[in-house]
């Protein structure tokens, strides 16, 4: 018998880093349903995974290291137990008995208290390597359920790509079709303020809420596409009285951008999504918005079995 020596395919990959791309998200509108005995609140939100992203390395530690260790080319961003890359990890440990540690290299894009669900979209990024690297021991559905428990938005990432998004965390998620064309192009506008999430929950007036049936929204949003009308987003109002200078720039991208069908903001803010066009609108030269974020983005879907792609325009 002729002995061949063979090559485990796994062996080829094992050490070699996996890189993914981590996507963020918009929210196409957002309703506050109720504020919960626990000081949450419910919401009900029509999700959209987008093409802005950070790109994530991935290794296995040698077996018997002692912590996961984690870099970030981005100042402030914690590299401890307090990023939501490793509680993503000790969550996968603890679902799935694995004692794996890894190595993540994350190089960010996505700006920080922007309501773009950056660090969320890293945390469902982080679950999905881990669970590759450790050869699948849970399925898509299984990732999706636990990752509700690390925190707010992650468990979007695991439907295609599009969702209706409930519970107090977007936990509960129902898949749609994707409500807008994929190609419609998007103008993501940020002031270099970002917004706190919990101050932003804080200043909430439920009194002054949008009175729309977010099933309503959902159905019209399909027949209509994005108007201005279906686009609300209840934390607009509390995001607006503490920064009413996102209002105006909100204001001069709906009378001076580029003829957008709607210009929204996105989560607890504070960016500002316009639908339509990609193009800068001349206002955003002027001096007093030279610090802005500004990008072009796109709506983008998974396929199944697969993680989202980085986007092939140019950067
Ligand atoms: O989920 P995340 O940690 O981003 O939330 C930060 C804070 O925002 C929470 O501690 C809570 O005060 C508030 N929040 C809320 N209802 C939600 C999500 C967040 O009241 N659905």
């Amino acid at each position: 018998v002729r002995r061949r020596a063979t090559v485990c395919s796994a062996a080829a990959t094992s050490g070699s880093a996996l890189k993914l791309f981590s996507p963020s998200k918009i929210n196409v509108f957002l309703r506050i349903v109720r504020r919960r005995e626990d000081g949450y609140h419910d919401l009900a939100s029509l999700f959209h995974v987008i093409d802005l992203g950070d790109d994530m390395a991935f290794d296995e530690l040698p077996r018997g290291a002692a912590a996961d260790q984690l870099t970030c080319n981005m100042e402030g961003v914690p590299t401890d137990e307090s990023n939501l890359v490793i509680k993503a990890l000790n969550l996968f440990r603890a679902k799935t008995g694995r004692t794996q540690r890894f190595r993540v290299d994350l190089r960010k894009r996505v700006p920080h208290g922007a309501g773009l669900g950056g660090g969320s979209g890293n945390a469902a990024t982080t679950l999905w390597a881990a669970n590759e690297l450790c050869g699948r021991p849970a399925s898509c559905e299984e990732l999706l359920e636990w990752s509700g428990e690390i925190g707010s938005d992650i468990s979007v990432f695991f439907s295609h790509g599009a969702a209706y998004c409930t519970g107090s965390r977007g936990e509960i998620v129902e898949e749609v079709a994707p409500p807008l064309e994929l190609a419609t192009p998007l103008l993501l506008v940020k002031p270099p303020v970002g917004l706190s999430t919990p101050e932003i929950f804080r200043a909430l007036d439920l009194g002054r809420r949008s009175t729309a049936d977010p099933r309503d929204l959902l159905a019209r949003l399909a027949a209509e596409g994005a108007t201005q009308e279906l686009t609300v987003n209840d934390l607009e109002q509390p995001a607006f009285d503490r920064l009413p200078a996102l209002l105006e720039l909100k204001r001069r991208l709906q009378a001076e951008g580029g003829g957008y069908s709607s210009a929204f903001m996105t989560g607890s803010g504070s960016t500002i999504v316009c639908v339509g066009s990609d193009e800068v609108p001349a206002f955003l030269s002027e001096p007093q918005y030279s610090e802005m974020f500004v990008s072009p983005a796109r709506l983008i879907t998974r396929q199944p079995g697969q993680w989202y792609a980085a986007p092939s325009r140019g950067a």
